[in-house]
């Protein structure tokens, strides 16, 4: 298959102004609920989605497994997980997305049999699957990594005390829904806290798994006999409605997004604050107000509620037309700081030095042809191209699609001038 080779063209247009609404998490929240329809035979529907291409990866690797993923409506995505299903995940479709590695708990939960290529994703730094593997193999998993696939067996889940020595939303996902049907009690500590954990709880317990204290630091899973196919919706995409908040600081202007909530951007509102922003909440979303140039802050990233990576390099897109200098900390991954090679091509000073970005602002930055290195560095550089005089030409941009459904058209909306080229 050739992938079509798609750009964005940036040029600067001025404030941003209107209201968007945010996509439904289909990334980091539906792509794994449509995973976790394995457990149980039946057809579950899950809702509001919208087409991001991790979400034909997803289909086809369910669809590989033996489920049968038919569109529903629109936004609906049906999973008919009555089987037989082959406990597999091949290389060809994990290596296009690492959230395939969510099948392995719910194959394991409802097969005791799981075999899952070690996955690739985002060019974001060394991304281990140990925490996975510790916490499986504490209810009783048999796990080895052969020629490259994780080969895991068990005959029955066993409830475990289990204590992440990270809070790894992928960890925490795997290792609830390996639990919803192990017997006895599971307790996760020191578990992911981020909303799509909850979000993903609230779809067990939909199925009637029990799921207690997720969104806090420990989670209680007691197993029950059997689930039942669901409907569900996901929750809005916090990360793909803070880019907008993020524009709209870069830019000025006055934005409101739709379908998130101030809650679930944690952190990230306190520092839209010190960069100079009005920060509100709305009925349905959440609005930001921005004049003149963004001031100088330092920003870490942390689990939620901290910082969230994935708006780390929106930040540092800020900074970089700040009046000062700021230090972004990236805490969460390695060598996530690799894109600012490609905003300083467009006249950022952003000086790196392992964990750390010292950003120097600027007040002109310009436009060039720059790369899209993963899903988020690629929509920095397109909000960094907002204000760079004439034009940025953002390549490589199938890492943008990963994630966005609809970048160019939303920012088009709030009075961008972006396009998107495909071919
Ligand atoms: C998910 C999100 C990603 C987001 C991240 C943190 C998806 C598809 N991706 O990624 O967008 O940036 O959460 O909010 O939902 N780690 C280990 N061992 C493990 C697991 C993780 O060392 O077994 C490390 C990773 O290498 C990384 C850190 O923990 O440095 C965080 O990883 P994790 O929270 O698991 O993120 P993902 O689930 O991969």
């Amino acid at each position: 298959m050739t992938e079509a080779v798609t750009r964005y063209h940036v040029r600067p247009a001025g404030p941003l102004g209107g209201t968007v609404r945010a996509a439904g998490m289909t990334k980091n929240a539906g792509c794994k609920q449509l995973a976790a329809a394995l457990l149980c035979p039946g057809v579950s529907t899950v809702r509001n989605l919208d087409p991001v291409a991790d979400l034909d990866v997803m289909c086809e690797l369910l669809r590989a497994i033996g489920a049968r993923v038919v569109w529903e409506t629109d936004d609906a995505l049906s999973v008919d997980a009555t089987g037989p299903l082959v406990p597999e995940a091949p290389y060809e479709l994990v290596s296009r997305m690492r959230a395939s590695i969510n099948v392995l708990g719910p194959l394991l939960a409802r097969h005791g049999r799981a075999r899952v290529a070690m996955p690739g994703g985002d060019n974001i730094g060394s991304r281990n699957l140990d925490l996975h593997a510790r916490g499986l193999q504490a209810m009783g998993v048999e796990l080895d990594v052969v020629h490259g696939f994780i080969d895991a067996h068990v005959d029955a889940l066993c409830g475990a005390r289990i204590v992440l020595d990270f809070p790894s939303v992928g960890a925490t996902e795997t290792l609830m829904t390996a639990a919803v049907m192990a017997k006895g009690e599971t307790v996760i500590d020191n578990a992911a806290r981020e909303p799509e954990i909850s979000d993903l709880a609230a779809f067990l317990g939909e199925m009637g798994a029990q799921v207690h204290g997720a969104g806090s630091h420990t989670i209680t899973i007691e197993g029950v006999d059997e689930l039942t196919p669901v409907d569900h919706a996901v929750i809005g995409d916090r990360i793909e409605g803070g880019t907008y908040l993020f524009a709209a600081v870069i830019a000025g202007g006055d934005v409101t997004v739709e379908g998130i909530t101030v809650e679930q951007l944690g952190v990230a509102v306190d520092k839209l604050v010190d960069l100079g922003a009005r920060v509100e909440p709305t009925l349905d979303g959440v609005r930001i107000v921005m004049d003149g140039r963004p001031r100088a802050i330092d920003v870490q990233t942390l689990p939620f509620p901290g910082f969230a990576t994935d708006f780390m390099p929106f930040a540092v897109a800020a900074l970089a037309v700040a009046d000062g200098t700021g230090i972004v900390t990236e805490n969460v991954f390695d060598n996530r700081l690799a894109f600012t090679a490609e905003l300083n091509r467009m006249g950022a000073h952003v000086h790196t030095e392992g964990r750390h970005a010292v950003v120097r602002g600027t007040g002109r930055l310009s436009g060039a042809p720059v790369q899209a290195l993963d899903v988020r560095a690629g929509a920095a550089l397109v909000l960094a191209g907002l204000v760079a005089e004439g034009e940025t030409v953002v390549h490589d941009a199938r890492h943008i699609d990963r994630g966005y459904p609809d970048l160019a058209g939303k920012l088009v909306a709030l009075g961008g001038d972006v396009t998107r080229t495909a071919g």
